[in-house]
């Protein structure tokens, strides 16, 4: 038996026709199409589904779709600025070959943006226990740390020039 649920994904709005059953995950990935947000374990144990659900990080392999009535959600495919601009956390994961496979990549950025957003100049250990539930089996988290340090900068300058122009 499905449910309506009518949410808002990246700024739009969607309805969407789903099953009581249905993770958050599965309905973002096969039937809205948004396939950045990855299926890593699939039990709440590595990270790589991490989306933003009404400013907050969320499993959404954990989260029944139907959980989701009403609410607004941020996927990786929101957080570039445009078809020209990435957003700076992008820039810096490039520029610092902070992605390998990349399939922990879309989670960690989510959860990056979420850590940025609450503290824009956090020190090391504050982004490692930030980006403590994500795990990636690739970079060994070096390349990752720096590029989120890189991004804070990058950010808060580009805040400041604003400030003074
Ligand atoms: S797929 Fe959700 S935490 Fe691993
Ligand atoms: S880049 Fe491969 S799991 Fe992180």
């Amino acid at each position: 038996m499905k449910q309506i649920v009518d949410l808002t994904i990246n700024g739009d709005p969607h309805s969407l026709a789903v099953e009581g059953h249905r993770s958050l995950l599965d309905t973002l990935r096969e039937e809205v199409g948004l396939t950045g947000t990855k299926k890593g374990c699939d039990v709440g144990d590595c990270g790589a589904c991490t989306v933003i659900v009404d400013g907050a990080p969320v499993n959404a392999c954990l989260m029944l779709a139907v959980e989701a009535q009403g609410r607004t959600v941020e996927t990786v495919e929101g957080m570039q600025r445009s078809m020209e601009i990435l957003h700076p956390l992008q820039e810096a994961f490039m520029r610092h070959g902070a992605s390998q496979c990349g399939f922990c990549t879309p989670g960690i950025l989510m959860m990056a943006q979420q850590l940025l957003a609450e503290n824009p100049d956090p020190s090391d250990a504050e982004i490692r226990f930030g980006l403590s539930g994500n795990i990636c089996r690739c970079t060994g988290y070096t390349k990752i740390f720096d590029a989120v340090r890189s991004a804070a900068a990058d950010i808060r300058n580009a805040r400041a020039l604003e400030e003074t122009a």
